[in-house]
């Protein structure tokens, strides 16, 4: 099992106010906290939608400590990891060294939240559990799939709101940030994109070492 655990300590290292969850300040406190947040294993819906693809230039947003930058390299594809934290990029650089995939791998540091357009264009454009405020969903959703090369890919993953998992520990501190597919699909120009997944399967995940079921929302769709 491939669980990647993101259930942010039952909220209680979130800041109140939702803006601050989007700073380098923030998460650069919080990867500093301990030596890695997450657990090292790509996350279970990269592997499952991205193994088998032909591997080309991909951009990883949102990338975190670079699990996912690091299994995208070993199969084959040139990766930028992208975060507003430093520290999280230089462990990613780091694993990917450690790996011995970092001629593969470049860090890049941008935060979303300024609104400047994502330099370069992907065959593959991933985004895992990062979840947009709600009055930037659409423009940020906008800047990826503005990343993404006629044919390539784009893959969303986020908590859906009915994720079990995360009541259990008490919920995320700001659920309203949690979507649905039809979000991600409807901030998509239909005319400029097939969808090739819009779903929300679940997963076994361990929380405070007990069995639970998380539930993703998951799109994946291709550029015409
Ligand atoms: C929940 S973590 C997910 C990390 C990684 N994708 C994973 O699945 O392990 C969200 C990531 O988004 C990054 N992030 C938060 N705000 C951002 C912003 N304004 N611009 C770019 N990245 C941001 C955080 O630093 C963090 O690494």
């Amino acid at each position: 099992m491939t669980d990647h655990d993101h259930s942010h300590g039952a909220g209680s290292e979130q800041p109140d106010d939702v803006a601050d969850l989007f700073t380098q300040e923030t998460w650069d406190a919080r990867y500093a906290e301990s030596d890695r947040l997450w657990s090292g294993r790509p996350n279970a819906r990269l592997v499952e939608h991205v193994t088998g693809v032909t591997p080309g230039d991909a951009l990883d947003v949102g990338a975190g400590e670079g699990a996912d930058a690091v299994w995208l390299a070993g199969q084959g594809w040139r990766v930028t990891a992208l975060d507003v934290s430093q520290v999280a990029l230089e462990r990613t650089a780091a694993h990917a060294v450690e790996a011995g995939v970092g001629l593969r791998v470049t860090t890049r540091r941008h935060d979303l939240m300024r609104g400047a357009p994502l330099e370069g264009t992907f065959d593959l454009v991933s985004a895992q559990y990062l979840h947009p405020p709600s009055d930037r969903f659409d423009e940020i959703i906008g800047a990826l799939g503005a990343a993404v090369r006629p044919g390539g890919l784009l893959l969303v993953v986020g908590h859906h709101p009915e994720d079990e998992a995360m009541k259990l520990r008490g919920g995320h501190r700001h659920p309203e940030l949690l979507f649905e597919p039809e979000k991600v699909v409807t901030a998509l120009a239909e005319q400029d994109w097939e969808i090739l997944v819009a779903d929300t399967p679940t997963r076994e995940v361990l929380r405070q070492e007990q069995p639970a079921v998380a539930r993703d929302t998951v799109v994946l769709a291709r550029r015409r």
